[in-house]
């Protein structure tokens, strides 16, 4: 500050001297008073030029910082421009990653669809050949009898029945390749919603998409056997997934046929039911007695893994039972009907011990239009032969009356006792049917039951059953 002041100075004196110099020749004497003026006009002059220093340096110290700050600003601009410029490349090759992926995946559709196609065009003309080889096989042993009424040698017999022999054993391997064939073809279906979940799952995709959101054919084929748990492999575990918990979300789900469907409760590995949808609710089927057409005097392992046909008379299993249960506020509905046609209902909040507790149930009485039959049977334990685990230690009811129950005293309730046709039976035999044993009166044979297990809130309160009911037993 003062050295710049100072050279101001010097810097006005020296511009005066030149001046003074110039002018002091030709006007000495008219011009003395303005040495004075223009030592002021200096003075003023010398204080303009320090003030436009001063603005000038304020000015370039100002500009200097902005243009700090914009240089500043320039990097980070240039470091975000570059991050940016990243993360586009990045998302860019996400985006082809997901689309060839997706691409992918439509083809493998596509040609499983297309073997699917195939298969059975296959399965059609084998059909056809079969038929046509029966046709034959029926000709050849017409041709047999009639001939055998003219004369033939016992070579000629021989050689005929040899025939017949090879065409048999050929319907039979026809017959089996069949089979395989189907289960191939069940396979490929159960492949082909794999991939449909997954390029669901693509939402990036913007490949048209089958709009059809039905449930895979492949799990609604028949059941004749219950098998514990469907097979886990590693592949499967993505469509897995989305199963729904029970019935009555595959009901919301917008599913409103009374069929097999798979599911999978909270923590349970994924399994097969029979789903009885009525007009506002779907539930899980768990028993049903119509015809005697299987045999429900089994052993812990059965009741515990569940057996039937889910198109017939089956048992779900306790594990299966028990694991849908848990999921919490279940009811418990059981439909009954008697030789007389008449139907019953009965519903309970429902609670099922696990495996440890041996299944212990626990019912309260909801609703219902008969007298409680299961009073006695909360509580309990479930028993079979070969583990009973009643009341009364010195009797087996599950041996002496047949079938799996929450026994308490021999001779209560048991709907899982053999299927009697007839309707005019002794007492005795009653007990050891499928039979109600409401309270103290007589126990009362049965021609149907059905007992199906849904949350609380979807409840209808009503005997209403689904088409599946209706349709078979009307
Ligand atoms: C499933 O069960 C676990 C453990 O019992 C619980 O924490 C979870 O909330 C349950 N999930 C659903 C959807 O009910
Ligand atoms: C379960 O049943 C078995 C066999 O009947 C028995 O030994 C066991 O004590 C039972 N468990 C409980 C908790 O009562
Ligand atoms: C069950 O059968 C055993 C013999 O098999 C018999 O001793 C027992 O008294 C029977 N119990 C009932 C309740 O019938
Ligand atoms: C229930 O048990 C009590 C006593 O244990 C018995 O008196 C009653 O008859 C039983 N009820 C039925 C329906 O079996
Ligand atoms: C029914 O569901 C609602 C929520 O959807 C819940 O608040 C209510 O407690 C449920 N009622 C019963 C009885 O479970």
């Amino acid at each position: 500050m003062k050295t710049t002041l100072t050279y101001l100075f010097i810097l006005a004196g020296a511009g005066l001297t030149v001046l003074c110099g110039k002018e002091e020749q030709p006007e000495v004497s008219v011009e003395t008073p303005s040495h004075f003026a223009a030592l002021d006009d200096v003075r003023l002059l010398a204080t303009g030029l320090l003030e436009l220093g001063q603005s000038l340096r304020d000015f370039v110290h100002k500009t200097k910082g902005q243009i700090n700050d914009i240089f500043q600003k320039l990097n980070i601009f240039g470091r975000s421009f570059d991050q940016l410029s990243v993360l586009a490349r990045e998302i860019k090759e996400e985006e082809e990653e997901l689309k060839k992926t997706a691409v992918m995946l439509q083809a493998n559709n596509e040609e499983i669809r297309g073997i699917s196609v195939n298969i059975g065009s296959k399965v059609e003309s084998i059909m056809l050949e079969k038929s046509s080889l029966r046709s034959k096989v029926e000709g050849l042993e017409e041709k047999l009898r009639s001939m055998s009424q003219s004369l033939l040698t016992g070579d000629q017999v021989r050689d005929i029945n040899g025939l017949k022999g090879v065409i048999n054993n050929q319907e039979q391997s026809i017959t089996e390749l069949l089979k395989a064939v189907r289960e191939q073809s069940d396979q490929l279906n159960y492949q082909r919603v794999k991939i449909k979940s997954l390029e669901e799952k693509l939402t990036a995709s913007t490949l048209a998409q089958d709009t059809s959101g039905r449930m895979p054919e492949s799990f609604s084929s028949d059941t004749p056997t219950l098998s514990p748990y469907l097979a886990s492999d590693s592949s499967k575990k993505t469509a897995d997934m989305d199963l729904p918990s029970d019935c009555s979300e595959v009901f919301n789900r917008g599913e409103k046929i009374s069929r097999v469907y798979a599911i999978r409760p909270n923590g349970s590995e994924p399994f097969k039911v029979f789903c009885d949808m009525t007009a506002d609710h779907g539930a899980t089927v768990i028993q049903r007695r119509r015809d005697g057409s299987v045999n429900f005097d089994q052993s812990w392992e059965k009741y515990e893994n569940g057996f039937g046909d889910f198109h017939g008379e089956f048992w779900l299993g306790l594990s299966k039972i028990h694991s849908l249960v848990a999921q919490g506020n279940s009811v418990l509905h059981i439909h009954l009907e008697d030789w007389k046609h008449n139907k019953r209902f009965i519903e309970y909040t429902c609670d099922l011990d696990g495996p440890e507790s041996n299944y212990t149930l626990h019912l309260k009485l909801l609703s219902g239009d008969l007298s409680d039959p299961m009073k006695n049977h909360t509580g309990m334990m479930f028993s079979t032969k070969d583990r009973d685990n009643n009341k009364h230690r010195h009797s087996n009811c599950a041996h002496n009356y047949t079938g799996g129950w929450w026994f308490n005293s021999c001779g209560d309730t048991n709907l899982n006792g053999r299927y009697f046709r007839m309707r005019h039976k002794g007492r005795s035999d009653r007990r050891r049917g499928i039979h109600l044993k409401p309270g103290r009166k007589a126990s009362y044979s049965l021609r149907f039951t059905q007992i199906s297990v849904f949350p609380f809130n979807t409840s209808s309160q009503s005997s209403e059953t689904g088409g599946f009911l209706a349709n078979n037993h009307l």
